[in-house]
């Protein structure tokens, strides 16, 4: 700059230039901030509230309707999707946002998990549920079925699961999708909020049917019933047709009922009542004295939701047999049965079910049960993202450090798994991530499905993900430098389990699990994870053991010579490898028939080769460079004074940690616990 003034006035003095220099640099500074203010100006004028509020109100303003029956027809007969059913209506919503159809042939993680079984996967849960495909399946062709017309139509979708596994939330969010969904024409004022046509008489129901093209179905509320008389002598053709909208807030086609005190069953909570008031008024059974106010009536066109259902009377649960089966509902007086439309939703924890079930006088209503189990997740890495979802939610904004959630889920599903005879628990929970695990000492792979077939009740017990949300906000409140990372985790998890109100035999398998079970993994973890930034550098010497090794045991299997070379493959080379799986001499052909036969399938499909691209082979590489390169790791992170060539490598390595998500405070922390806990002769 000084030199740039000096070229423009060459004259001027170094002393001259350089105050010229400040007040150029000042100018700048003035022309800034006078920006900045100017655009700060504008920001608070973009910020007139009343603006925001007038925006706000005409985006969300909707097309009121106020009209005439016979206007109503008219508005069906150009969209007979209008007057669709509670089911089709969430069923619509459900799919609304796509479906898509996993095709496992293409995606070997998933083929492993889920092997031929086909996976839709529907956008509407997407971010929202993870590791329960089935489940959600499941759910969506209830719906379905249901709004097809079949069975599922007259029979209440029940969910059974254990404590946190996301019951309400799946409930939740079907109640969502109502409120989100378009409006519905009703009778005005009808405290059931119902569908318009049923004020076709039964006479001329074949023909509306067939002109609109529509399926009529139920009849009108006896207060709809005695307007139609007494209001508008019959002509339902001025009945006035409004347009409502689903809300749990005002109670409009979403109610809810929770469990009630066994000694009060009083179903005027469920199907309304008599008003006392008006009692002097008309006579009992005058439909004027009713007051359809019960979750039944809010519910009619959308769902009702009951909570702990079993929790209640059976006498309670009455009304569920009828409002299912014969889509009728009592009336709070001696009245006739109300027509109701609606989904009916229940769930509870197993206990309370089997409860239920064991009690044969309940075989009617247990009919009249679509049971789905909502298990808790078994994949480790959808575990993980249950977190994720849950954390974001919050306000903490703290560091991580990588593998925390992941031992937090890794303990979570260790207390989910039932004990195999095939494998131990740890192999299982990789497997069930989908990992590509062969057995010890073999090349043998256990099938997922026979582990699954062991067991059909798993994922139905063992810790909530509740219990882990709140085991890491403990973690996050408690750590210093705002960084929380496994090693504070586990002790918060041991904390947590001793204050968890078990058995004392749980407890204690629980203690044992991490103490012993989840501290080894994370101690592996740690190790290889420290490891493999020393040697990060070396990631060419993987890469030129890994071709080697495939040039090697191809020749080995078709018999021939080493690609580009002149000489046989050199068994000693190729075992060195193996051995890091504990390959055994016999089993080791069948090893190297795998892998070229793997790496040939990938050539074909067109994907790329590298030493990571198939999981046995890499983990036996790194372990064969790790072993090497151990010693020198030990030697680096434990001693605390090191020479210069010993410095650049530490720096190298936490440098190269840094890149994998380690902040400078759990980078510290991890690497002083490796050098106290890892290593040890
Ligand atoms: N598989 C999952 N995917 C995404 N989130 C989940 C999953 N399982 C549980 N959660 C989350 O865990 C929390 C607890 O779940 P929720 O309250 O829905 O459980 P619940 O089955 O209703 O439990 P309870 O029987 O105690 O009422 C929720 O925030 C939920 O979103
Ligand atoms: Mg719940």
């Amino acid at each position: 700059m000084i030199s740039f003034v000096k070229f423009c006035i060459p004259y001027i003095d170094i002393e001259v230039s350089k105050s010229l220099l400040t007040l150029i640099i000042f100018g700048i500074h003035a022309i800034k901030i006078l920006y900045i203010g100017y655009i700060k100006i504008k920001v608070v004028r973009v910020l007139d509230f009343s603006q925001i509020i007038l925006n706000e109100k005409q985006s969300t303003k909707t097309d009121d309707f106020q009209g005439t029956f016979l206007e109503y027809l008219h508005i069906v007969k150009d969209n007979n999707d209008i007057p669709k059913l509670a089911h089709e209506r969430i069923y619509k919503k459900l799919i609304e946002e796509g479906m898509e159809c996993i095709k496992t042939e293409e995606d070997i993680r998933l083929r492993r998990i889920y092997g031929q079984d086909i996976i839709k996967r529907y956008g509407v849960f997407e971010d929202k549920f993870f590791g329960i495909d089935k489940t959600l399946m499941k759910i969506v062709r209830y719906f379905y079925t249901a709004a097809m017309g079949g069975e599922e139509a007259r029979q209440v979708l029940y969910l059974v699961g254990p404590v946190g596994a996301g019951k309400s939330s799946l409930i939740d969010l079907i109640k969502a999708l109502l409120e989100q969904s378009e409006h519905i024409y009703t009778l005005e004022g009808c405290p059931m909020n119902e569908e318009p046509l049923h004020l076709i008489p039964k006479a001329s129901r074949k023909t509306f049917e067939e002109a609109l093209d529509v399926k009529i179905e139920g009849d009108l509320c006896p207060i709809c019933k005695y307007r139609l008389e007494n209001e508008f002598n019959g002509d339902y053709e001025k009945f006035p047709v409004v347009k409502k909208h689903f809300s749990i807030k005002d109670r409009q086609g979403i109610g809810v009922v929770p469990p009630v005190d066994p000694n009060n069953q009083d179903t005027s909570v469920l199907v309304g009542s008599v008003d006392i008031s008006k009692m002097d008024l008309y006579a009992e059974d005058d439909p004027r004295v009713f007051a359809l106010n019960g979750a039944f009536n809010i519910a009619n066109r959308g769902l009702i939701e009951f909570i702990e259902v079993f929790k209640n009377d059976i006498e309670y649960l009455y009304t569920m047999l009828t409002a299912t089966q014969e889509k009728l509902i009592p009336s709070p007086a001696k009245g006739s049965m109300i027509h109701f439309d609606g989904v009916i939703l229940a769930h509870s924890n197993e206990t309370e079910w089997n409860k239920f079930r064991s009690d044969h006088t309940n075989e009617a209503i247990l009919d009249r049960i679509v049971k789905i189990e909502v298990p808790y997740c078994l994949e480790l890495d959808e575990e993980v993202k249950i977190y994720k979802k849950l954390l974001k939610r919050s306000k903490f904004t703290h560091h991580i450090a990588p593998h925390t959630l992941e031992i937090a889920a890794m303990f979570a599903i260790l207390t989910r798994l039932k004990p195999s005879n095939k494998v131990d628990n740890i192999t299982k929970l990789r497997i069930y991530n989908g990992e590509d695990i062969i057995e010890k000492g073999t090349t043998k792979r256990t099938d997922i499905m026979e582990l699954k077939d062991e067991f059909e009740r798993e994922g139905m017990s063992g810790i909530s993900t509740r219990f882990i949300m709140k085991v890491i906000d403990t973690g996050l409140a408690e750590c210093e430098d705002g960084c929380l990372n496994p090693i504070i985790l586990i002790e918060m998890l041991i904390n947590g389990v001793k204050e968890l109100s078990l058995n004392d035999e749980t407890k204690k398998a629980y203690l044992t699990l991490i103490q012993d079970t989840i501290k080894k993994e994370y101690h592996k973890i740690l190790e290889a994870e420290v490891t493999r930034a020393f040697i990060h550098g070396y990631k060419e010497q993987a890469e030129d053991m890994f071709n080697n090794y495939l040039d090697h045991a191809e020749a080995y299997i078709n018999k021939t010579k080493v690609k580009h070379s002149d000489t046989y493959p050199d068994e000693n080379f190729l075992r060195s490898i193996e051995e890091q799986l504990g390959i055994t001499p016999s089993g080791a052909k069948g090893f190297r028939q795998d892998v070229t036969a793997y790496m040939f399938t990938l050539v074909r499909s067109g994907q790329e080769i590298t030493y990571s691209c198939y999981e046995p082979l890499k983990e036996a590489i790194e372990k064969r460079l790790t072993s090497s390169v151990r010693e020198l790791t030990r030697v680096i992170t434990v001693n605390k004074i090191r020479n210069n060539d010993q410095n650049h490598k530490y720096d190298a390595m936490t440098q190269e940690m840094k890149q994998n998500g380690y902040c400078d405070t759990c980078c510290n922390v991890v690497l002083k616990y490796a050098a106290n806990n890892l290593w040890k002769d």
